[in-house]
């Protein structure tokens, strides 16, 4: 188990839109660490959430820091729009479907002030990240087919969990691992033990009755 702090997320794609600011509030006050944004196009996945726009009143609601996770294509496009919006991280995905220059699209997230992250589909070996590692600060393993909200933990993912975890005791620069879908208190648990250090979680945080009592449930501190 790493000693380091272990990060709480949680996707605001669970949240009630028609209180958003309320439900801000209420996942900061009950000890989240990060807001995660989950964007998405219709195109790179077959949902659609929201854009800037809203993320820049969420920006307005909260200090806590904005992790952006853009499921879209042509994310070198968009990126810049939502670093604008005061986003603190963004993460964009590795396969050919995105339509981007993957390097490119991490530097200019970079030159635009934010840590550039990369993510990766349950169907996508982790052999395709592996060139931009020293090159992104957040390594996003999709631990559910991205689209939805609300579907089962895929545990086999855990190899990808445990071979980002490996690259990082051999270099100086480290890379935060964040696990993104169907994250609850038993499988943030087996994320932790495998190395990974941030927990997205949309349902088990928004379909709580006691949010304080889920986000510490996810980080194992009752
Ligand atoms: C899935 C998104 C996730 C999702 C997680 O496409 O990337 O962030 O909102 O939701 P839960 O926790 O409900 O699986
Ligand atoms: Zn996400």
């Amino acid at each position: 188990m790493p000693s380091q702090k272990i990060i709480v997320a949680p996707s605001i794609l669970a949240a009630d839109f028609s209180q958003l600011a309320e439900e801000i509030r209420r996942v900061e006050q009950a000890g989240a660490d990060w807001i995660h944004c989950d964007i998405m196009d219709g195109h790179f996945v077959d949902n659609i959430s929201f854009g800037p726009g809203i993320v820049d009143f969420v920006r307005k609601h909260t200090k806590l820091p904005l992790d952006a996770h853009l499921m879209i294509e042509h994310p070198d496009h968009y990126a810049p729009r939502f670093a604008k919006a005061g986003v603190n991280s963004i993460t964009v995905h590795v396969e050919p479907e995105a339509k981007h220059d993957v390097e490119k699209t991490l530097r200019a997230i970079r030159e635009a002030g934010c840590r550039p992250g990369l993510s990766l589909n349950p169907a996508t070996p982790f052999e395709s990240v592996e060139p931009f590692l020293h090159k992104i600060d957040i390594l996003l393993v999709m631990t559910v087919h991205p689209g939805f909200g609300g579907q089962s933990f895929r545990p086999e993912m855990m190899e990808k969990v445990r071979r980002a975890a490996e690259w990082n005791k051999f270099h100086e620069h480290k890379i935060d691992i964040e696990v993104d879908g169907g994250i609850n208190a038993e499988t943030a648990r087996l994320s932790i033990q495998n190395g990974a250090n941030v927990l997205i979680a949309g349902t088990s945080i928004f379909r709580a009755k006691n949010y304080r009592k889920a986000i510490n449930e996810l980080r194992g501190t009752k």
